[in-house]
């Protein structure tokens, strides 16, 4: 495998701060700690001016500029189950609309609130999950609202069809663009989820404190964008997300930028990203900056043993490598100790630090054993 440690074995094996440390070395990353004037990124003042560059790289190269103009937003209930699961939880189908002084759009998505006697008065921690379908699949959705969070699951394609249309559809017609720094479906996506974090904010049900955005795969990379955008999002997840998500391009197996730029996911991004197809080495960030967006709040990257494709190992070394921008604002961020202690990092999920890092034994698929580690990860954690 080109560069790469490849998976398999080799990912259960023990690997020291020491090892990592040189495996990144290796990768010649771009430097997230130097900032564009040269002088090195000490503390968080620093960190706070270094993260509007990284802000700005990643909206110029990666995903586009979304648009920033004043936007209000309002929720209609159209339809409210009171005995949800069985009578656990209230499931609300809400119609969101959002104006700027210059278009409205709406789209629909879902809320499953529990029962309130499940949470205090502050309201209940919420995920706000960009799915791929139109409601969430029966398993995890009975066992979120079990463990006392709430769900707004948003069916992604309501905001704008996943295809190659010109941004013709849904929000792709939101504001003018270009074809370099505008914003791709993964920046339409993340706005989708940032306007029901509007919403939700307003809901006495829900801590508007303790609001994670999450996705699996495509989903999870706009997840990591939207968390990377919006601050209000205490926690922020990402699933198998690999290339474009969580997995760092230098050195990466599987999917690279020159797949990411061809007819089926080239949309997802904005145009200048596909300069660099082929040209990885020259990419002035690499999605370690992403993931470091999100310091220093709390950040969670799950990985699945299997899904070369994504990258586990590199969606890790990125984990690790994103970690002293939450260290420059005084929080620690992926701890590896304890799961190098049970015998490597793969084998046991990683949830002391504000990076939660966990790698499932399996294939690209967001499953129970992911949601099970990502809730006690929030529960630990209180995000
Ligand atoms: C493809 C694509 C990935 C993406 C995945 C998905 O495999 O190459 O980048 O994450 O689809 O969203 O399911």
């Amino acid at each position: 495998m080109p560069g790469g440690i490849s998976p398999g074995k080799e990912m259960v094996k023990r690997m020291t701060w020491q090892e990592i440390e040189k495996e990144l070395e290796r990768r010649k990353l771009p430097e997230l700690l130097l900032s564009a004037d040269g002088s090195r990124v000490e503390n968080a003042a620093d960190m706070d001016r270094r993260r509007q560059q990284i802000r700005e790289i990643l909206c110029r190269e990666f995903g586009g500029y979304s648009p920033d103009f004043p936007v209000t937003t309002e929720g209609k209930v159209c339809i409210r189950e009171e005995n949800a699961y069985g009578g656990k939880a209230v499931r609300e189908k809400t119609v969101l609309t959002f104006r700027t002084p210059f278009n409205a759009f709406s789209f629909s998505f879902e809320l499953f609130l529990p029962r309130k006697e499940e949470y205090g008065k502050e309201g209940a921690p919420v995920f706000v999950y960009l799915g791929f379908t139109g409601t969430p699949a029966d398993g995890p959705g009975e066992e979120i609202i079990d463990n006392g969070f709430a769900l707004a699951h948003i069916s992604y394609q309501e905001i704008v069809p996943d295809k190659n249309d010109g941004f013709a559809n849904g929000l792709g017609r939101f504001c003018a663009r270009n074809p370099f720094d505008s914003w791709g479906k993964l920046g339409m996506w993340a706005y989708g989820a940032s306007r029901a974090a509007d919403y939700l904010c307003g809901r006495p049900e829900i801590d508007s404190g303790r609001m994670a955005v999450m996705g699996h795969s495509r989903l999870g990379k706009a997840a990591l964008w939207c968390g990377a955008l919006d601050e209000r999002f205490s926690l922020t997840v990402s699933n198998d997300s690999g290339g474009g998500g969580a997995a760092l391009f230098r050195g990466k197996t599987g999917e690279h930028v020159s797949d990411l730029s061809k007819e089926g996911s080239a949309h997802w991004f904005c145009g200048n990203f596909s300069a660099y197809a082929g040209r990885e080495e020259e990419m002035p960030f690499d999605q370690h900056f992403l993931l470091a967006m999100t310091a220093p709040r709390h950040l969670y990257v799950a990985s699945a043993s299997r899904d070369e494709w994504a990258d586990p190992r590199s969606e890790f070394l990125s984990c690790a490598a994103a970690s002293g921008a939450f260290e420059r604002y005084g929080v620690p961020g992926l701890i590896t100790e304890e799961g190098a202690e049970q015998g490597g990092v793969p084998l046991m999920p990683l949830h002391q630090g504000h990076i939660g890092y966990h790698m499932r034994q399996g294939t690209h698929h967001l499953g129970r054993e992911d949601w099970k580690h990502i809730m006690e990860y929030r529960r630990k954690h209180g995000v």
